[in-house]
């Protein structure tokens, strides 16, 4: 067993690569608008029942769902009690160009550890990746895979990376275009359009059971949900400000990404998707007042779709394929985008794996290590 950490992670950097810069310690600290919140939470009103009560998710959002959010969020959830934990991560935040940059920095105990940065998506932050930090620090007694540390909190010569969702763009740019200092990377989804049913069939592909639930979700989510991107690639507006203070209306916008695209199973084991980690995901985007900018990344970052191509890097490339994911990348379509060593399948989990199936996460991860050694020690 190999092992993973110092993990650094990023929130707002799309596609930057860091530098040195100064930077500072950060504590979260948005309690002085939890009165705020509770008041607005408490006083949204939802429908008794649901209108057509025979439309099911294919229709959007089911009132169920958000009403029993909606009632912990008042009555059995406490902002404070996240906030402590989230503060027990080691936050920072530094400014590169015109940007102001948060992150999370964890070291881990072992000097030799690889030094890997995580890179998550929309509707995620880095809460998101909270499940997984902990297993990948923690574990100390392991074989020495890399003798270099970095020396500066932000200027590791040789790093892994992980990608997701927007997260897996920046993260392939980074793979593609610093290959000597990015030496692993692992991805659950990329920047790339995956195959349609018909790319499969012509290439004579043939799909694990697994692959055709995905292929059937990536069917179903290219023509029936992508509403959210017009809305907020071409009218961002529109969104950003009908919700802007309305955390219910962010809950509802939000939370039904963490519903259709999480495991049909989360909530129930081994899934370690609860409504507390979405309301904190939702809370910690209406506390910080980030929704508008969130939705703005899309009317920001337009075409960012790309043809396969090879790029010129040997560093390896690991990829998890989870079954309730909403795009499947059969292997022969991620082995022509870079050095593929790695890929697995998981039979549970979707597109946000660190809050649904952290423990498959975790162990892929730690993976790299495997690969990061033995192309770079040479
Ligand atoms: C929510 O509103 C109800 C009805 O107005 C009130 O009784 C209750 O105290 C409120 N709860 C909170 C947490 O504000
Ligand atoms: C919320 O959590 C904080 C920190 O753990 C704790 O001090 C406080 O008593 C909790 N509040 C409630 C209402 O349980
Ligand atoms: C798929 O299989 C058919 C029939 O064997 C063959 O004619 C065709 O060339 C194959 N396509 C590819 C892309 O390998
Ligand atoms: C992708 O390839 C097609 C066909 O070669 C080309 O027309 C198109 O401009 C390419 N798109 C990008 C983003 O490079
Ligand atoms: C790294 O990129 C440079 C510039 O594109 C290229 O010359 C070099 O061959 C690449 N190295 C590897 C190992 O692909």
């Amino acid at each position: 067993m190999v092992q993973l950490s110092s993990i650094v992670f990023l929130t707002a950097a799309w596609g930057t690569v860091i530098a040195k810069p100064a930077v500072n310690p950060f504590r979260i600290d948005l309690s002085a608008r939890i009165p705020h919140l509770e008041l607005l939470v408490n006083n949204t009103d939802l429908p008794s029942k649901p209108l057509y009560p025979g439309a099911g998710p294919e229709f959007g959002l089911q009132l169920d769902f958000l009403r029993d959010l909606k009632t912990q969020w008042v009555e059995g959830y406490n902002w404070t009690q996240q906030e402590v934990e989230l503060n027990e991560l080691s936050h920072y935040t530094t400014t590169i160009g015109e940007q102001t940059v948060h992150f999370v920095h964890e070291k881990s105990q072992d000097k030799d550890a690889i030094p890997l940065l995580l890179l998550h998506g929309w509707p995620g932050s880095f809460h998101e990746f909270l499940p997984i930090i902990k297993p990948l620090t923690d574990d100390v007694d392991t074989a020495k895979l890399f003798n270099t540390l970095m020396v500066d909190v932000l200027g590791y010569p040789k790093y892994a990376l992980h990608g997701t969702d927007w997260g897996s763009d920046v993260g392939y740019s980074l793979y593609e275009s610093f290959n000597s200092s990015v030496r692993a990377a692992h991805f659950v989804f990329t920047p790339f359009t995956p195959p349609t049913p018909q790319d499969i069939a012509d290439n004579n592909i043939t799909l694990s059971d697994n692959q055709k639930v995905t292929l059937q979700r990536t069917v179903d989510w290219t023509t029936t949900d992508q509403g959210y991107i017009n809305t907020q690639a071409f009218k961002p507006n529109d969104i950003a400000l009908a919700l802007y203070d309305s955390p219910v209306g962010q809950l509802a916008w939000i939370g039904t990404f963490f519903n259709r695209w999480s495991d049909p199973r989360a909530g129930t084991g081994p899934s370690a998707l609860t409504k507390t980690a979405i309301l904190t995901a939702v809370s910690l985007y209406y506390l910080s007042g980030s929704f508008q900018s969130s939705v703005w990344q899309y009317a920001l970052n337009t075409n960012t779709l790309r043809n396969y191509t090879m790029p010129s890097t040997d560093a390896p490339m690991l990829w998890s394929q989870f079954k309730y994911n909403i795009k499947l990348f059969p292997e022969e379509y991620v082995a022509k985008t870079g050095n593929l060593v790695s890929y697995k399948e998981h039979d549970f989990g979707g597109h946000f794996p660190g809050l649904d199936n952290p423990p498959a996460l975790i162990e892929d991860l730690r993976d790299i290590g495997l690969y990061f050694e033995s192309l770079t020690s040479r």
